[in-house]
């Protein structure tokens, strides 16, 4: 993949953000990570050159910290919850749901590129244990077949 013209100012825009940051690496991953759904390594060359930084450096960050990938993602990204307190509560059960629903294990996506299933530690939201994310939205006190609704809606353009 090549940058196009359009992705390059998007680059350059988030590069003038992190002027006089201490890293801006890091901030820079994570604007990519946001905007693409994951480092290309068009976007990381880009900022290695225009920050002069090596290129090992940029992807030794992108592929260190858990909420960067280098592998293309879905629409959806999906985090179930495997925290103790979740897995208390069963949510292996809803993980093994969706993984039956959508044909996909964690970390892969499914082939149409609707949703990705990633690993979770703990989200901070024990009390409505089990929790997940889809995308920037947390659901608690989730069961299986509310999973699957949620799912199902996102899938139809709902949610
Ligand atoms: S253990 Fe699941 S939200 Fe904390």
């Amino acid at each position: 993949m090549v940058l196009s013209s359009q992705e390059k100012e998007i680059l350059e825009g988030f590069m003038q953000e992190a002027e006089g940051l201490d890293s801006p690496v890091l901030f820079l991953l994570h604007k990519i990570q946001k905007k693409w759904g994951q480092i290309s390594w068009d976007s990381a060359t880009f900022i290695s050159k225009d920050l002069n930084i090596p290129m090992t450096q940029i992807y030794s960050a992108a592929t260190f910290y858990e909420e960067f990938t280098i592998k293309p993602m879905g629409k959806n990204i999906i985090r179930i919850c495997r925290g103790v307190v979740c897995h208390s509560k069963d949510s292996w059960k809803i993980l093994d749901a969706v993984k039956e629903h959508l044909g996909i294990d964690e970390g892969e996506t499914t082939d149409d590129g609707s949703f990705t299933l990633l690993d979770s530690s703990c989200i901070g939201q024990c009390d409505g244990a089990p929790a997940m994310m889809v995308n920037d939205s947390v659901y608690r006190d989730i069961d299986p077949a509310q999973v699957m609704k949620i799912l199902d809606d996102l899938k139809n353009g709902g949610g």
